[in-house]
């Protein structure tokens, strides 16, 4: 493979990204941004890729959520705490489905540039540049808002650090601590009409007196209350990404600083494109999304491309390709890795291929949608013999009405309450649980499966 430079992407055709006006600021920033600290350090990357490589073998599962768009209005330590706590919720549920660690990934401290299907939007005749994230651009439909300005990238990197550093401090600092993760759940399951999911949470409940009376609890203390938490964001603004690029001192290994996963959009793939030759030369785990429109042919050469040494762990395949479709699509894809003998990690976003307009015309997704995509993935794997290592989803630990549907139903007529997000429809806390309920049986499932198969 040729040899690789953090500035080499500038070379490749390069789509999906601002073209800032006023190239002497651009210049101050990325250079203000080469000085400042990096967000993340190699260990952790490679830390991180370990846990995937565990995940790829079905040993580990992956839980990653966050934000469509982070977006520098909703910042705040409270939203940060409230996506935390449902993802550590999530994840007890889901260590209990699945029996296996879960590796819990957010899209937070820099999930701030968005591609989008439009390079501009037009409203009652007037045509403006699209908003493309916090990161790059203003949310406001006037000329002024939608003018890319460099130095939005500056307020970027503060808000992801200070949210890193904030996530840090919960992992660590008492607020991860099991019983209390789990004393959540059990408010949510008292709730009359998340009946179904009491009997799980009950025998979470007896799983962990049972610990505690062993004496396993206090022998396992740091384990019961600190958490792993990494961070990851598409990483789609290239100039930003390559200004916290980094030579690791011990390893001589380039990390890109500004996360520890990142990954390439739906809409970035191109083998030969900018961000893939970006992506390819930094240890990060990467991930890289599979819609309906990628061949087996370029998803071969992606593979060649972004994990030349077939590293487990590296990897990850995030399918999107909406409820009905997974069929269509996913066999194929198992069967292009198997060709190459690829170890990849195979994980579910159900949410970018069922987004749909709700009749109040709000962009949505309704929760049936949101389950079906998982269950045909975790259907079609079980059939292939492969590993449905992990989900990915948009969500938020507060009550929005975004997505339609779940146990405490959101109505088409509800969506203009706390319509909230700065671009694609989340869960809230309620349907983001309800799903890891659910994903949970799946998991159970799996393994009742397994176990009769081997018996
Ligand atoms: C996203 O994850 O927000 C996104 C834009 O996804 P995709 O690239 O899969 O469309
Ligand atoms: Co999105």
């Amino acid at each position: 493979m040729s040899t690789w430079e953090k500035s080499g992407w500038r070379a490749k055709p390069r789509i999906q990204m601002p073209d800032y006006t006023d190239e002497a600021a651009l210049q101050a920033v990325e250079a203000q941004l080469a000085k400042y600290p990096p967000l993340v350090f190699a260990g952790e990357a490679r830390t991180l890729k370990r846990k995937l490589a565990d995940v790829s073998r079905g040993n580990a599962f992956l839980l990653q959520g966050g934000d469509c768009a982070e977006s520098f209005s909703e910042f705040s330590a409270d939203n940060i705490r409230d996506t935390f706590k449902v993802m550590l919720q999530m994840a007890m549920v889901l260590t209990f489905g699945a029996k296996v660690p879960v590796v819990k990934i957010g899209r937070v401290a820099g999930q701030m540039a968005k591609p989008r299907s439009a390079p501009t939007e037009v409203r009652d005749g007037v045509e403006l540049p699209s908003y493309r994230g916090d990161i790059v651009n203003g949310f406001d439909f006037t000329p002024a808002a939608r003018i890319p300005d460099p130095q939005r990238m500056l307020q970027a990197y503060t808000q992801a650090a200070a949210s890193l550093n904030l996530l840090r401090a919960f992992s660590t600092g008492g607020f991860a601590d099991v019983h209390r993760v789990h004393a959540w759940t059990l408010g949510f399951t008292d709730h009359e009409d998340a009946e179904r999911y009491r009997d799980m949470a009950n025998r979470i409940s007896d799983t962990l007196d049972f610990m505690t009376a062993a004496g396993i609890g206090p022998a396992a203390e740091h384990e019961m209350s600190t958490v792993d938490f990494y961070t990851s964001h598409e990483a789609l603004l290239l100039e930003y990404e390559e200004a916290l690029t980094r030579v690791d001192s011990t390893s001589g290994a380039t990390i890109a600083g500004s996360g520890h996963m990142i990954w390439i959009g739906d809409r970035t793939r191109q083998p030969d494109g900018a961000h893939v030759e970006f992506a390819r030369g930094v240890i990060n785990p990467i991930g890289l999304k599979c819609g309906p429109t990628l061949t087996t042919g370029h998803l071969k050469s992606l593979m060649a491309k972004l994990n030349p040494e077939n590293e487990p762990g590296r990897l990850t395949l995030i399918c999107r390709f909406g409820a009905g479709s997974v069929a269509e699509h996913l066999p194929r894809l198992i069967k292009a890795v198997q060709e190459e003998g690829a170890h990849v990690v195979w994980s579910c976003d159900p949410m970018h291929g069922n987004t749909i307009k709700s009749s109040s015309g709000y962009k949505t997704r309704p929760f049936e949608s949101v389950l079906r995509e998982v269950q045909e993935f975790f259907a079609i794997h079980n059939a292939e013999g492969t590993v449905p290592g992990g989900v990915h989803f948009e969500m938020t630990g507060k009550d929005v009405t975004e997505c339609t549907g779940g146990v405490r139903a959101v109505t088409d007529g509800d969506l203009s309450d706390r319509y909230h997000t700065a671009c694609d429809p989340r869960l809230n806390a309620s349907q983001a649980l309800e799903l890891a309920f659910l994903v949970a049986e799946e998991l159970m499932g799996r393994r009742t499966g397994r176990q009769a198969e081997a018996s």
